[in-house]
């Protein structure tokens, strides 16, 4: 995928600062620290449009980007980095305001065309099931990707991706696709999953 523009346009912290231009948008989703961030850079192959941390927590707000890319056609579209749900140590408040935000901007939109849910090779979270379900329920089927599986052994590659859709009660109409910011794997398989799904 070859991207001509990719910006950085606001950071959102209530529904009246969500896009209004009627583009299509896909929404980034996961736990804090999942890799949500590095994702972004790494499908946008730019190093730090969004703002990575080692800290759990950093994206507070609906971050939105512009992006244009040009294959056969050019493509103009929206890219939404969510705040990560399930960080215990975020203050209370805090997270009293992520929750309504993050829920504003999934249930109301029309703009959403696709929801990429993350969850971490190694490590799912219990709350993951629970947003698959809660995706399910307000009718976007959301595209799994795992990442970080850079951090798998080559040996334990197949069993524990396995055992990942497993926990997650996933079936076939959820595929899950691995993927690495830091080598790059999966990031064409993704690619072509979002332009089929999503007809941008
Ligand atoms: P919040 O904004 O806090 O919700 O986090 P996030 O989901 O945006 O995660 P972020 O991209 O900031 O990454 C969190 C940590 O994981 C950072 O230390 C990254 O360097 C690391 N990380 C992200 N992706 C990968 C990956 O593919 N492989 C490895 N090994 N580390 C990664
Ligand atoms: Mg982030």
């Amino acid at each position: 995928m070859k991207i001509l523009t990719a910006e950085f346009i606001r950071s959102c912290v209530g529904p009246e600062q969500f896009p209004n231009g009627g583009l299509p948008e896909i929404a980034f989703v996961g736990r804090s620290n999942v890799g949500k961030s590095s994702l972004i850079n790494s499908l946008l192959q730019r190093k730090s449009l969004a703002k990575v941390s080692r800290t759990p927590g950093k994206t507070r707000a609906v971050n939105v980007f512009s992006v244009v890319t040009g294959d056969v056609q050019l493509a103009r579209f929206m890219i939404v980095d969510l705040p990560g749900y399930g960080y215990a140590k975020v203050s209370k408040s805090i997270r009293a305001q992520w929750g309504p935000l993050l829920e504003a901007y999934l249930t109301d939109r029309e703009e959403v065309r696709i929801v990429v849910l993350l969850v971490e090779s190694r490590v799912p979270a219990a709350q993951d099931r629970a947003t698959i379900e809660w995706l399910l329920s307000i009718g976007h089927l959301p595209v799994v990707v795992a990442t970080k599986v850079d951090k798998l052994k080559p040996s334990e590659r197949v069993a524990g991706l396995r055992r990942l859709g497993a926990e997650l009660g996933l079936d076939d109409r959820l595929p899950v696709i691995a993927y690495s910011s830091t080598t790059g794997e999966g990031r064409d398989r993704l690619w072509t999953v979002l332009k089929e799904r999503t007809r941008i």
